[in-house]
């Protein structure tokens, strides 16, 4: 098995119940995308979104608890986000790492939560520029898969998003061949783990769009994108979509 090709949106702290007229356009511009296609709206609206989307685009939250139920006011439990439709979510993003001093050994607890909910989980790694000027980024990188990716991980449960810090929402990318290194180290670590390692899907995430979308997608073990700003829009979006499917 080849690892699936994934265009994914994480909407963040964005967009409300008439945001969702972009799923719409979304669809009648790619009623078949040759790949697949998430979006991961702000939780509010997953099961309105899940609702419109009817299966033929999956949706996913951005965060879960640990925990299936209990006494966390203001949190959100991963069985909750599968009752209302979503099918992924994503863990251990850098956001959530500053805003909420996430650690790898949190992530992990969260992803098992998300595995045994029957959840996807898109578990996010990736370096500071501090660390990547520190020449630490590998490092970083091999750390935070070691400690963030649980033991029951596979390809089929289980999706890997680079997103180095200093390229998010910054319009900065790293090179194509910097791009590489970091995704031949994560195939190789996943490999060496993993019975199917080798079939995880693997992201890139940051300040991708339209116009750098088929040249990342062009680097080897980049199977998909994690897209923030550009996913909000359907018609930035379907391009994305459109460069991954002609991958
Ligand atoms: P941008 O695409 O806005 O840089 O965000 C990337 C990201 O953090 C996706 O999770």
């Amino acid at each position: 098995m080849a690892p699936r090709k994934l265009a994914a949106g994480n909407w963040k702290m964005n967009g409300t119940l008439a945001s969702l007229e972009q799923i719409d356009q979304l669809l009648a511009d790619h009623p078949a995308p040759g790949c697949d296609v998430l979006i991961c709206p702000p939780a509010v609206l997953v099961h309105a979104m899940a609702a419109r989307a009817s299966g033929r685009i999956a949706v996913g939250g951005q965060d879960c608890h640990a925990k299936a139920s209990g006494a966390h006011t203001g949190d959100i439990a991963a069985v909750e986000l599968a009752d209302v439709g979503a099918s992924h979510v994503i863990l251990g993003h850098s956001e959530r790492r500053t805003d909420h001093a996430e650690t790898d050994a949190q992530v992990e607890a969260k992803s098992v939560a998300a595995h045994e909910a029957g959840l996807i989980a898109v578990i996010c790694v990736g370096e500071t520029e501090a660390q990547r000027d520190a020449g630490e980024t590998l490092d970083v990188i091999s750390a935070q898969l070691a400690g963030s990716v649980p033991a029951g991980a596979t390809a089929a449960n289980t999706v890997i998003a680079y997103e180095p810090v200093w390229a998010i929402g910054t319009g900065r990318t790293p090179t194509n061949d910097q791009i590489a290194e970091v995704h031949a180290l994560m195939r190789e670590r996943l490999s060496a783990r993993f019975a199917d390692g080798a079939d995880m899907s693997l992201l890139y995430g940051g300040s991708v769009k339209p116009s750098n979308a088929a040249e990342i997608f062009a680097t080897p073990h980049v199977n998909g994108a994690l897209v923030g700003g550009a996913s909000l829009k359907a018609a930035d979006f379907g391009p994305i979509i459109a460069a991954l499917s002609a991958a």
